[in-house]
């Protein structure tokens, strides 16, 4: 059910390992309507699940994993949020995999030439708590865009700009830098609260100014860590977990 490629379990075997019911036991929950996938009611047995998908039994939440583990990436351009590629570009999860044994999945995507802050982890709820639009998580961009730009240019992007898949929700944007590198370029600071695909890249070509250089320096509560170089990671501390948890209700 999760859009990572990498399937792992069969429903009904998730459900019977966590001790709720046998194999055959939960074939018939599930052909009885009892269990919910993502929110979704699964009538069709053999339904293939990962660690992030939240499986409910009858209203029950119940977690497919059992070490949580929450890791904190600094992406470096070049690499591809993905658990695998059938064009067999590097992942993120090719930049952590020798030292994290666990299972983990990115929280959202950041793009190819993205590079900044990505979270990691196996917690699926977390998961979709953190990317669900309902929750509305800041995201916070550093952006370098191409020539100067005008009020009226950054007034339109602050109340939202008609994009092929609607309007954005309003945005705040601050001018960080204005500078020359054989051509006039500024430097933004961008805060958003919803995650459409490619939206700061759409937002500042909508308005005339592509975007040279994207990096994510805030998600919710959690900063990119500065002695955190491009291609390294750490553990999230147990307070920066809490503050995540804390941000969307848990
Ligand atoms: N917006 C984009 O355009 N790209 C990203 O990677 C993230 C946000």
């Amino acid at each position: 059910m999760s859009d990572s490629k990498e399937v792992l379990e069969r429903l009904q075997k998730v459900i019977s390992r966590k001790g709720i019911a046998s194999r055959r036991q939960a074939e018939q929950l599930i052909s009885q309507g009892m269990v919910k996938v993502n929110g979704i009611t699964v009538t069709e047995q053999g339904i293939k699940v990962t660690p992030v998908d939240i499986i409910e039994v009858s209203g029950v939440k119940i977690q497919n994993s059992d070490v949580l583990t929450y890791v904190l990436l600094n992406k470096p351009k070049g690499v591809i949020t993905s658990a695998s590629d059938p064009q067999k570009r590097k992942t993120v999860i090719d930049l952590i995999k020798d030292q994290i044994d666990t299972r983990v999945y990115p929280v959202g995507r950041l793009d190819y030439d993205t590079s900044g802050l990505l979270i990691l982890t196996n917690d699926g709820e977390l998961t979709y708590r953190l990317t669900h639009p309902s929750y509305g998580v800041e995201k916070t961009y550093r952006v370098w865009i191409d020539g100067h730009i005008s009020q009226e240019s950054l007034d339109i992007l602050r109340n939202g700009v008609y994009l092929e898949d609607g309007i954005t929700s309003p945005a705040s944007i601050m001018i960080d830098q204005v500078g020359k590198k054989g051509k006039e370029l500024t430097r933004v600071e961008v805060t958003i609260h919803e995650g459409k695909n490619r939206q700061v890249r759409r937002m500042f070509a909508k308005v005339g100014h592509p975007v040279l250089e994207l990096q994510r320096i805030a998600f919710g509560p959690l900063k990119l860590d500065e002695k955190l170089l491009p291609g390294t990671y750490r553990n999230l501390l147990k307070s920066e977990v809490i503050a995540l948890k804390k941000e969307v209700g848990l």
